[in-house]
């Protein structure tokens, strides 16, 4: 059984621990990232607790935990206050001191909401991840960032506290379903096209497109160089200041379209359609050269997803100017000249406007 070490030099360390069949050694690997802790408070949701809770519950008493379950009802509308408090209130209850700690298990909308219950309870204790959905594998549970939604919007409150440990069996990745893997590659193909040439060699040159989720050797190496390339990413910028930003490629546009259909479509999915109408609209402004324009759109749909929208570029800059993520009157986009290469430009409104119509004309 190999398994892959990626060591995380961000406020504070910690691993990120990539391989087949981690679940069944969850005790010993907590652990080594909370060797203090006496109580777990292990937060899983409906869909992942039937899968993977009893393995981890029982190798965690193995390893000589006192564990708490707190088990959610799975999905994005659980991700608020009130599911935290049931999370701070069964700690209380239960005597945490700041020495105990929390582990997720489940995917991002789990590691989000454990994490942000961790970060808070008795000003902040530790939480180790183990990640289940391609999506937290790759991205979620990374980077330290934490939250919950308001009915006013996604991701509203939150905060930066980094885990004590990421624990990501691919195997889990077996049970996911189909839509939700497709969703996670749209961040993956991200990756290769901001930063990862190399994974974007992999990703295009693998033969077998439709049958990737169950060839879990190959999903191993795809998940250690996204996470590769999301560790690089945030040990240079961990607050999202500068470099993290390049991250947003394709999101801009990508929460336009996902607001818009009230979240009924998956983020991964819009995100590889903004980052289709950037393609477009980088080549119609002479940014990028057809090569790499096809190259992008030709990825994108070869695994599946979409790369592009009917949404108007009225209603894309409108919505844009909206989001939280805009500073001030102007917009940070996104733009890949080359594959592998991304560059952060700021846009007026009335500029991103151009750079999108001139898709129209060419
Ligand atoms: N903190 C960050 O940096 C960051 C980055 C990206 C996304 N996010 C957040 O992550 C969330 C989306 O993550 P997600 O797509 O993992 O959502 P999720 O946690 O809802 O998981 C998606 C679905 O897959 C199921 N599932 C998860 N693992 C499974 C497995 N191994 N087998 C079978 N089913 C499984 C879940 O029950 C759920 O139905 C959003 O709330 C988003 O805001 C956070
Ligand atoms: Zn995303």
């Amino acid at each position: 059984m190999s398994e892959f070490r990626i060591h995380v030099k961000a406020s504070s360390e910690y691993d990120v621990v990539i391989g087949e069949g981690l679940t069944g050694r969850a005790g010993s690997l907590v652990r080594e990232a909370v060797p203090k802790a006496e109580k777990i408070l292990l937060v899983s949701e409906t869909n992942v607790a039937k899968l993977f809770l009893e393995q981890v519950r029982s190798d965690l008493l193995k390893a000589g935990f006192l564990v708490t379950e707190y088990i959610f009802q799975a999905g994005e509308q659980s991700k608020n206050i009130n599911t935290v408090s049931e999370m701070w209130g069964a700690m209380a209850r239960a005597g945490f001191t700041r020495t105990d700690a929390v582990v997720s298990l489940g995917g991002g909308v789990t590691t989000d909401m454990a994490g942000f219950a961790a970060a808070t309870f008795l000003r902040g204790i530790k939480v180790v991840h183990i990640a289940t959905s391609l999506l937290a594998q790759v991205d979620a549970a990374i980077g330290g960032k934490t939250g919950i939604d308001l009915p006013e919007g996604k991701n509203q409150v939150g905060s930066f506290h980094q885990p004590a440990m990421v624990i990501e069996d691919t195997d889990c990745l077996r049970t996911l379903p189909e839509e939700k893997f497709t969703e996670g590659l749209g961040e993956v193909l991200k990756y290769a096209f901001i930063m990862d040439r190399d994974l974007y060699d992999l990703l295009e040159g693998y033969e077998n497109k439709s049958g990737l989720q169950s060839d879990i050797e190959t999903l191993t190496k795809i998940v250690r160089a996204s996470v590769e390339d999301k560790v690089e990413v945030i040990t240079e910028d961990e607050f999202d200041t500068g470099r993290r930003q390049t991250l947003n490629f394709g999101h801009t546009i990508g929460h336009v379209i996902e607001r818009d259909s009230d979240f009924t479509k998956d983020h991964g999915v819009c995100v590889a359609k903004g980052m289709g109408i950037i393609a477009d609209a980088c080549l119609a402004n002479g940014l990028t050269d057809k090569d790499t324009h096809d190259r992008i759109i030709d990825l994108i749909t070869s695994y599946g997803l979409p790369a592009g929208d009917e949404i108007t570029s009225e209603a894309a800059v409108s919505g844009a100017m909206n989001d939280k993520k805009k500073r001030g009157n102007t917009i940070s986009i996104i733009l890949v000249n080359r594959i592998g290469e991304a560059e952060i430009v700021k846009m007026t409104p009335d500029g991103f406007l151009e750079f999108l119509k001139r898709r129209d004309i060419t």
